[in-house]
């Protein structure tokens, strides 16, 4: 009998992409697979289960598609996390770090009412930058991040550590 497969099955890896030394974790193989698409979904949110979440919020890009995914499941809304320049109304900032590069990121600055509960979701935790810049300005909207939830955790990169140290339950599904 064949092993069930698991959503780290379901992801390929591409050497030197988008920089040499760089082994990037493709999900697209994933989302194009509908069981694991599925069992990505599912697996992302069995922690949550019974916790309050208004909202869904999703860092560009593949958060996107993820977290679309994940606030239809929760029957909540979902906000985009965009980079600098995307969005059409009014935003606030952050910079941030990536493994790669700076950037920075932004949000409406109507998109949340302050308590709400977040989930914060992306298909991938390195550094923790892109998180951590996500995580800033939802509570700079008053809103409060009850949980982070990624696909693919990249220990050595330190992301988790960070997260933590900021207080946050970090949930990921394969290194
Ligand atoms: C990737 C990934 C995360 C981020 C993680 O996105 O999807 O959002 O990097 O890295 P970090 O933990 O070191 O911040 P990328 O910045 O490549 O942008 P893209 O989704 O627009 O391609
Ligand atoms: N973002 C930052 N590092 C990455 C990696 N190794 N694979 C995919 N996305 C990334």
């Amino acid at each position: 009998m064949t092993a069930r497969k698991t959503v780290k099955d379901y992801i390929r890896t591409i050497v030197d992409f988008p920089h040499e030394g760089i082994l990037f974790r493709d999900v697209t193989t994933l989302f194009a697979d509908p069981r694991g698409f599925r069992m990505c979904v599912d697996q992302l949110l069995a922690p949550y289960a019974g916790m309050r979440i208004d909202k869904v919020a999703g860092l560009e890009a593949r958060g996107f598609i993820l977290g679309g995914a994940v606030a239809h499941q929760l029957s909540t809304g979902f906000v985009p996390i965009r980079k600098k320049g995307k969005l059409p109304g009014q935003t606030i900032s952050q910079s941030y770090k990536l493994e790669y590069g700076e950037a920075v990121v932004e949000v409406h600055d109507d998109a949340m009412q302050p308590g709400e509960k977040i989930l914060l979701v992306d298909d991938l935790l390195a550094t923790g930058g892109t998180a951590e810049a996500g995580i800033r300005l939802i509570e700079r909207l008053g809103a409060e991040v009850v949980g982070c939830a990624f696909v693919v955790d990249l220990p050595d990169l330190g992301g988790r550590k960070k997260l933590e140290a900021m207080g946050m339950d970090v949930h990921a599904l394969c290194a």
